[in-house]
């Protein structure tokens, strides 16, 4: 293979510069030329790339974000969209392509593999809601995130004894929500999983500042529930003051930690290597801290599993 083309598509994530700073050097230690087209399925039907050399590629690892940018493109679910984008790429002379991204951008690689093109895709998502891999990129960042967030919050909600509503992104998951409630201790994590009885919740804060603490935390996952509504019936119900606080994109962006580098560093080499074999179809992920292959068939169709072990460990530690 002389040519590999890679891509960062939908929503944004902390590892994205890195896994493609990988692949990039990954091709050219094989004597490949690499190149990357901007925002996503967007660049690919125009065309808009640029060559990534060593130099392009260097001073970005730490970076969050992605410097080929990223968008959400309906023009390519239609079919013209997707046999333009495979017309650039033969005019181009791009052999293969490495398609960074979460559910949709992993369905639109599926399509460009369905047309006969030979496609790695890298799970990056801070969802998590991507099946067959334990962790997607951008997850670990997102989560230290909104830890750090908390724990400024948890200190002026206790200074003022009230209650807060914090809201995460995961679109339907509720695996931020979960695990930041566990790791930040809150006292309760609403997310989609699981139901909720938001006046048994109620009755549990009113005895709670009864008993002399003076905060409460309550992360709610953004597919569970409106932040404002479930802060007003709290208010009314236990008559503290409540607070709400969407952390929104901030929890998208910033440094990746070092979970992500590695991730983004393994998944990008390897998926420039299955190319170089011959391999297509697949997606790369991580499972039990091994690089795992999953064909983009079996990913697109299937649906992540509930992570009931948090959940469990959530219940046990009264969350
Ligand atoms: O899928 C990632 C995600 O950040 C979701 O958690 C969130 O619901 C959505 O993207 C936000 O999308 P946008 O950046 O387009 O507002």
């Amino acid at each position: 293979m002389r040519k590999i083309g890679i891509l960062t598509s939908g929503g944004d994530c902390s590892g994205m510069n890195a896994a493609i700073r990988s692949a990039v050097r990954s091709g050219l230690r094989n004597n490949v030329e690499m190149v990357g087209f901007r925002k996503g399925y967007v660049g690919l039907m125009k065309p808009d790339y640029i060559t990534l050399d060593s130099k392009a590629v260097s001073g970005i690892l730490h970076r969050g974000g992605t410097f080929l940018q990223s968008a959400r493109s309906p023009e390519f679910r239609t079919i013209e969209g997707q046999q333009q984008a495979l017309a650039n790429l033969k005019n181009l002379g791009v052999e293969g392509l490495i398609i960074l991204g979460g559910d949709g951008s992993l369905t639109g690689a599926l399509a460009l593999h369905n047309l006969g093109f030979p496609v790695i895709g890298i799970p990056a998502s801070i969802d998590n809601d991507i099946p067959f891999t334990d962790m997607a990129l951008g997850v670990d960042t997102a989560l230290n995130n909104i830890i750090y967030a908390v724990d400024c919050i948890k200190d002026t909600a206790s200074s003022h004894a009230r209650a807060f509503v914090i809201e995460v992104m995961g679109r339907n998951s509720g695996y931020l929500a979960s695990i930041s409630a566990i790791a930040a201790g809150a006292e309760y994590a609403l997310v989609p999983e699981r139901d909720f009885d938001l006046s048994e919740i109620c009755q549990q804060l009113r005895a709670r500042y009864e008993e002399g603490r003076d905060n409460a935390i309550i992360i709610l996952a953004e597919g569970a529930g409106n932040a404002h509504q479930i802060a007003d019936s709290i208010k009314d119900a236990i008559g503290f003051e409540t607070r709400v606080t969407v952390l929104g994109h901030y929890q998208r962006g910033g440094a990746p930690t070092v979970f992500d580098r590695l991730l983004a560093s393994r998944l990008g080499k390897n998926a420039v290597d299955l190319l170089l074999k011959g391999e297509k179809g697949l997606m790369v992920g991580l499972s039990n801290n091994s690089i795992i292959t999953t064909s983009l068939e079996d990913v697109v169709k299937g649906e992540k599993k509930p992570h009931d072990e948090m959940l469990r460990l959530a219940e046990v530690l009264g969350i």
